[in-house]
């Protein structure tokens, strides 16, 4: 399997000081705050939104130098990121994340609350000290789809009536609308003709999307301890992703299960059996499959470097998470 560490190593210096330069943007807060933000960045993530934010810069850029501006955007990228994981994990009451016990877990409810605010309005600052209107609004844009999409996601809980649709809607905003802008601002930031940011776009989004939907495979195919945080949760916690929802239309039986909210005893290991015995995972590899086709064909215009075959590899990476 390709790690990601070696699929990043063209932009691996500049992750390196990635962390550092993190905590150092974080800057002056309260203790309490800045020790809650600090936990899970140092637990260190597989750092794919900056990776990519570097990867495309690098690969449009004249010379293969990287601008200040978009060093930033990329720290941005994983500001916005981990703030949206601390606050999930609240909504999730999920207790460990990357090995570690979450920030609500470690400290309370209040102090994580205040620390993802608190991580989204430092992004927020140095987005704006970037001083380009566009980016600002790209990424002010994905804050929004970020609470949308947890809405969705608390609405649509233990019914069984959501569509494929209504979950890829909720999968974009609270994964893919990241990675989306993020790498259609590394082109504003190189001012792109506008064709050329659709694409960086649609790459994004189809990363994303296939990266959510593998994400959510493995929610019912691997451990706690491959994932570093809680497996087999999603179903349980009344959240249907792809492999419930393609079961769902084969198996009548689970929807019965789900509509009473896994109340009876043995509920949740019969329809976690249900989705696993039946063809849901594979169609869900396809789904995954398809998107990360559509993401490759998106960047094929890049011209020929090392980060832009770091890029076309991606997609394969996300997939390879699976086995
Ligand atoms: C976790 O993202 C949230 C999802 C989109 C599934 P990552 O799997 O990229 O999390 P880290 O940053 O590596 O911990
Ligand atoms: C992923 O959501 C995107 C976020 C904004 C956290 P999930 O709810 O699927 O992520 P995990 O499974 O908690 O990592
Ligand atoms: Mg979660
Ligand atoms: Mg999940």
């Amino acid at each position: 399997m390709t790690t990601v560490t070696k699929l990043l190593l063209p932009v691996e210096l500049d992750l390196e000081n990635l962390l550092t330069e993190l905590r150092s943007l974080i800057g002056a807060g309260h203790p309490i705050l800045q020790a809650a933000a600090e936990h899970l960045f140092s637990a260190g993530g597989k750092r794919i939104r900056p990776g990519i934010v570097l990867l495309i810069s690098r690969a449009i850029s004249a010379n293969g130098e990287l601008s200040s501006k978009h060093k930033k955007l990329a720290q941005i990228s994983e500001m916005i990121h981990t703030a949206s994981l601390v606050h999930d994990d609240v909504v999730d009451d999920a207790s460990i994340r990357r090995g570690v016990q979450t920030v609500h877990n470690l400290f309370n409810h209040r102090v994580a609350v205040l620390a993802g605010d608190f991580l989204f309005a430092q992004a927020s600052w140095h987005l704006a000290n970037l001083e380009n209107l566009e980016v600002v609004k790209l990424l002010s844009r994905v804050i929004m789809d970020l609470a949308d999409g947890e809405v969705k996601q608390g609405l649509y809980r233990f019914s069984s009536e959501q569509s494929l649709s209504s979950y890829l809607e909720k999968s974009y905003c609270k994964t893919a609308s990241l990675i989306a802008n993020s790498s259609r601002a590394a082109g504003v930031l190189s001012e792109l003709e506008d064709d050329k940011l659709k694409l960086l776009y649609n790459f994004g989004k189809q990363l994303g999307l296939a990266f959510q939907v593998v994400d959510d495979i493995l929610d019912f195919t691997s451990d706690d301890k491959q994932l570093g945080k809680p497996a087999a949760s999603d179903l349980v916690s009344g959240y249907l992703t792809a492999p419930a929802l393609y079961a769902l239309e084969d198996n009548p039986a689970l929807s019965v299960l789900i509509e009473r909210e896994f109340s009876q005893k043995g509920d949740i290991d019969r329809a976690l059996q249900l989705v696993r015995d039946s063809n849901a995972i594979k169609k869900s590899m396809e789904l995954a499959e398809k998107f990360t086709m559509q993401a490759r064909e998106s960047i094929t215009w890049l011209e020929d470097s090392p980060y832009k075959r770091a890029l076309l590899e991606l997609p394969d990476y996300v997939l390879s998470r699976l086995y």
